[in-house]
């Protein structure tokens, strides 16, 4: 395994397609296990969660319902600090149980913005599920129920997270070599 290049940068392994797929795998049991007798709804925000979304949906063997909504803030490898809703929210939440997934917990920026949205829409419970958490770049402080894995405050790539729009269909995450 080795370095790649992406556009203009050159991204180094940093957790394999294994690695990643056994946290899934854990993360799919803990939900099944808590949501026992329940059916969740699962929010998932586009585009970078699809994959996380997909692989964890696999392993859920209690009722399921998923839904997807698309919010943006990234340009290139820093945030642009803007929110936009690109694909809304067309599913009736009240009184569901909800479980939003994310892809990466950055700033914060973009979930702080997207969860008074579901709150005003009175879900019975909300819970936050995420791949990656990287508590050194919080600016805006987010709970967080469920996370497979904190990071170091790094651009990564894989798995369903982008450079500019390529490197989502990386089976493994990259991180940005520094130079
Ligand atoms: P936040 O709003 O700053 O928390 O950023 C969240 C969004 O930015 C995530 O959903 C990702 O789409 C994107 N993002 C944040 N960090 C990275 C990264 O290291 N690689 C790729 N995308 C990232
Ligand atoms: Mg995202």
């Amino acid at each position: 395994m080795s370095t790649i290049h992406v556009h203009d940068k050159y991204f180094i392994p940093y957790l394999s397609g294994e690695e990643i797929i056994n946290k899934v795998k854990e993360l799919g049991a803990s939900i099944n296990r808590d949501y026992n007798g329940k059916r969740p709804l699962f929010i998932s925000i586009l585009n970078g969660s699809f994959i996380f979304s997909a692989d964890l949906f696999k392993f859920l063997t209690i009722e399921a319902e998923i839904c997807f909504i698309k919010l943006a803030s990234y340009k290139g490898t820093k945030s642009s600090g803007q929110v936009v809703t690109a694909i809304g929210l067309d599913t009736d939440i009240k009184g569901r149980d909800i479980i939003i997934l994310e892809d990466i917990i950055d700033t914060g920026k973009t979930l702080s913005q997207f969860l008074p949205q579901v709150y005003n829409q009175q879900p019975s419970s909300l819970k936050i599920a995420v791949l990656l958490h990287k508590p050194d770049a919080t600016v805006f402080p987010v709970n967080i129920d469920y996370t497979c894995f904190s990071i170091p405050n790094k651009f990564v790539l894989g798995y369903g997270l982008d450079y500019n729009g390529l490197g989502r269909n990386l089976s493994q995450l990259y991180q940005l070599k520094e130079d």
